[in-house]
């Protein structure tokens, strides 16, 4: 497999699919709803998530594409060359913001991530990374993460968790939130997790992320040295829903055993 040429093709691929959602804008965007009121889609989320996949599907026939739009393979194992794409992470701040949204896309081979993109469409900031290569913001590689205490740090949490919920013990995370130094919620997973990569946070945690949410975040993270795991410290498993963590190495352990107690 030539990574590199990939690595390249994605690239402009994305940077074309961004240039499609920033004239979208002028254009009328349909609003719909999938699983609640308030889990937007639209025409464009669709209509980038199939522009990716005929690109795809033509110029490397043998490769899957999991979509979150649903366009893609019916992806039943992680056999093979599978692209996990998300068109639009953050949907309502698409909607709502024009701004704060992201492509995410990771390219896994056999289970493993070998490349990995997020897009902030409006900012045209690119992360990116290639397995064992270094992580980059747009042409600037991204250091290493070092370690940062809990007093220290600020995490990426939405108030969902914090608030009673049915997922995971919220009296913890209030304790969570008052000893970090600060808390921060981007609505972008992809955004949180280019953010840790980028130094900006030092984790970010959520309850219940899908795979084309991080797939192309975990190898960027992993390329500065930041943990990404569900809440059982083990990797994420990547066909199906689960609770996942991103943080800075000792800082990854400190939340995961004294703060997350999940419900069964
Ligand atoms: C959502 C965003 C959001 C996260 C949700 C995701 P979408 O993705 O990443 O920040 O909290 O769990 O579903 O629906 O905008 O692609
Ligand atoms: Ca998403
Ligand atoms: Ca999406």
């Amino acid at each position: 497999m030539n990574w590199g040429q990939i690595d390249r093709y994605a690239k402009s691929l994305i940077k074309e699919a961004g240039h499609k959602i920033r004239i979208s804008f002028a254009k009328h965007i349909e609003i719909d709803s999938k699983a609640d009121v308030n889990d937007l889609v639209t025409n464009i989320d669709r209509e980038v998530e199939q522009f990716f996949i005929s690109r795809i599907k033509s110029d490397f026939p043998d490769h899957k594409i999991l979509g979150e739009e649903g366009f893609g393979d019916d992806i039943q194992s992680l056999e093979g060359v599978i692209w996990m794409l998300d068109p639009i992470d953050g949907t309502m701040n698409f909607v709502h913001q024009k701004r704060n949204f992201a492509i995410s896309l990771g390219i896994y081979t056999d289970g493993i991530g070998m490349l990995g993109y997020i897009y902030d469409v409006m900012r045209d900031d690119l992360y990116s990374a290639a397995k064992g290569e270094g992580a980059y913001l747009n042409d600037e590689r991204l250091p290493q993460l070092e370690i940062t205490p809990l007093e220290q740090a600020i995490i990426g949490i939405s108030a969902s968790w914090v608030a009673p919920n049915r997922h995971v013990e919220n009296e913890k995370i209030i304790e969570l939130v008052q000893r970090c130094r600060g808390t921060r919620s981007y609505g972008s997973a992809a955004i949180e997790l280019a953010y840790v990569s980028a130094g900006r946070i030092d984790a970010y945690i959520s309850m219940r992320l899908s795979p084309w949410d991080i797939a192309g975040g975990m190898v960027i993270a992993q390329e500065v040295g930041a943990v990404t795991t569900n809440m059982a410290g083990q990797a994420p498993h990547l066909l199906g829903q689960e609770p996942f963590i991103v943080a800075r190495p000792g800082l990854h352990h400190d939340i995961l055993t004294n703060y997350i107690q999940l419900k069964v």
